[in-house]
């Protein structure tokens, strides 16, 4: 059995400290997709920790942590973040497996990243400039190198042609930067990464799920980054919806049972893109400081606005989200009046669905208001000594969405969060 927790906005949604929370009731926690791209923040004995590609999972010392296939993986990121883990008790050495389908990051994928960028001008995407395209392109164009490629003898020759062809590309782009240093920290953490678990995660994660074991997919990114439902071109390259499990892991779809979809009470947006929602005034501002919106893998300050219904509901049809996890709800402690987003007006018609071209489009957004509860809620642990007004919003949002909240979170800590 498999349950699925994943993003519903443009990331961040706090799906680290939500995965960490629920990863008591399973056995095996896998990332299937995205790469040092995300950063999801846990607290550990009240110690903030960012992973950028180890599962959520890690921190629970009886439980397996699989990188799956569908992710693409820096190895000089993975060591960095393995000895920060280790420093905080985290045993990866025997609870950290990886796939050998797994697609490697090569230096060169982060310099055509950056050349990539650079040429798009202002249309740039505002990547985090991590490799995550240039790899999945090269999965994609059948050129990659994968974990379990690096116990060929013929790794080296097939990384020289890679980056030969890589090169040719960044002088295309009349691009030119020194990749020395990170190539021999890139050599160095390869070594690091022939010492790991690496196994066949197909049949690993099948053999632990027909052994009745319970398995928790970890989602990175969020729905409207999806490179094919999301704000394209404004989205990642990969699949970050429920169907990305599938192929993401090696698992069929009749296995998942849970989609667990995590939002915000408002919402947030790093990079370019469209953000129908977002607010550039003092109350995008006061979210800013608030919920302390920088990004956690650039630092960038995060784009805020609104919680957008439209925006939720297309991402919960297309994740067969069961069930809702609403994150940073005490950050619209300090508010009197809040709104959610129920329609687009777009060319003078007000219309309920998500449309195509996002980007090239003006669009207002349509709120409904509701009050705020101007009460600090963070230390509240039962449901039933919620405010009212709280109550209200989450109900109202339960019935645009046709899916439950089921839990809300009300502070960073780990015991932070409230069953409804
Ligand atoms: P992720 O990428 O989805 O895992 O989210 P990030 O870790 O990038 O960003 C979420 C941020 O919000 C982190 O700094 C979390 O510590 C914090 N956070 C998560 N849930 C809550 C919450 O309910 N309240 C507050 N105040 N902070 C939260
Ligand atoms: P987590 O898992 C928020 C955004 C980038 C950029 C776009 C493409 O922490 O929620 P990429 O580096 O993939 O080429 O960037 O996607 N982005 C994220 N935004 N959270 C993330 O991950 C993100 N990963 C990528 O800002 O707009
Ligand atoms: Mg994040």
């Amino acid at each position: 059995m498999v349950d699925v927790i994943l993003g519903l906005q443009w990331g961040d949604e706090g799906k680290g400290k939500i995965v960490d929370f629920f990863a008591k009731n399973y056995d095996l926690i896998a990332r299937f997709q995205g790469g040092p791209n995300a950063g999801h923040t846990l607290y550990v004995n009240n110690q903030k920790v960012v992973l950028h590609q180890i599962p959520s999972g890690i921190f629970h010392p009886d439980k397996i942590n699989l990188i799956g296939n569908g992710v693409v993986l820096d190895a000089i990121t993975l060591k960095k973040e393995c000895e920060a883990v280790a420093a905080l008790g985290g045993d990866y050495k025997t609870n950290l497996y990886i796939s050998e389908r797994t697609h490697l990051i090569l230096p060169t994928h982060r310099a055509l990243d950056k050349a990539s960028e650079l040429s798009k001008g202002i249309e740039k995407i505002g990547s985090t400039l991590k490799g995550i395209g240039p790899a999945y392109m090269d999965k994609t164009g059948r050129n990659g190198l994968r974990v379990g490629d690096l116990l060929d003898k013929n790794f080296t020759t097939q990384y020289i042609k890679l980056r030969m062809k890589h090169q040719r590309l960044l002088d295309n782009f009349n691009f030119q930067e020194d990749i020395s240093q990170w190539e021999e920290e890139f050599f160095d953490a390869l070594e690091f990464l022939r010492g790991f678990k690496i196994v066949n995660g197909e049949y690993f994660i099948n053999e632990k799920i027909a052994q009745g074991n319970k398995v928790l997919a970890e989602g990175a990114q969020g729905s409207m980054l999806d490179v094919d439902f999301g704000t394209f071109p404004f989205v990642t390259s990969s699949s970050t919806v429920s169907a990305g499990v599938c192929s993401g892991l090696g698992i069929a779809p009749q296995k998942i049972k849970e989609v667990i979809g995590i939002t915000k009470a408002y919402c947030t947006r790093v990079g370019s893109g469209p953000f129908p929602t977002e607010l550039t005034d003092a109350t995008g501002d006061f979210l800013r400081n608030a919920g302390n919106e920088f990004g956690s893998t650039t630092g960038r300050p995060r784009r805020c606005g609104w919680i957008d219904l439209v925006a939720l509901r297309f991402a919960c049809m297309i994740n067969g989200v069961s069930q809702i996890v609403m994150t940073k709800a005490d950050i619209l402690d300090g508010l009197e009046e809040l709104k959610a987003c129920t329609s687009y007006k777009i060319n003078g018609e007000a219309q309920q669905t998500v449309p195509f071209q996002m980007h090239r489009m003006n669009i207002d957004a349509i709120y409904e208001s509701c009050a705020g509860w101007n009460t600090d809620i963070s230390t509240v642990s039962n449901y039933e000594t919620m405010p009212e007004k709280m109550k209200l919003y989450i109900g109202f949002i339960n019935t645009y969405l046709g899916v439950p909240v089921k839990f809300i979170s009300n502070g960073p800590g780990r015991d932070q969060i409230v069953s409804v």
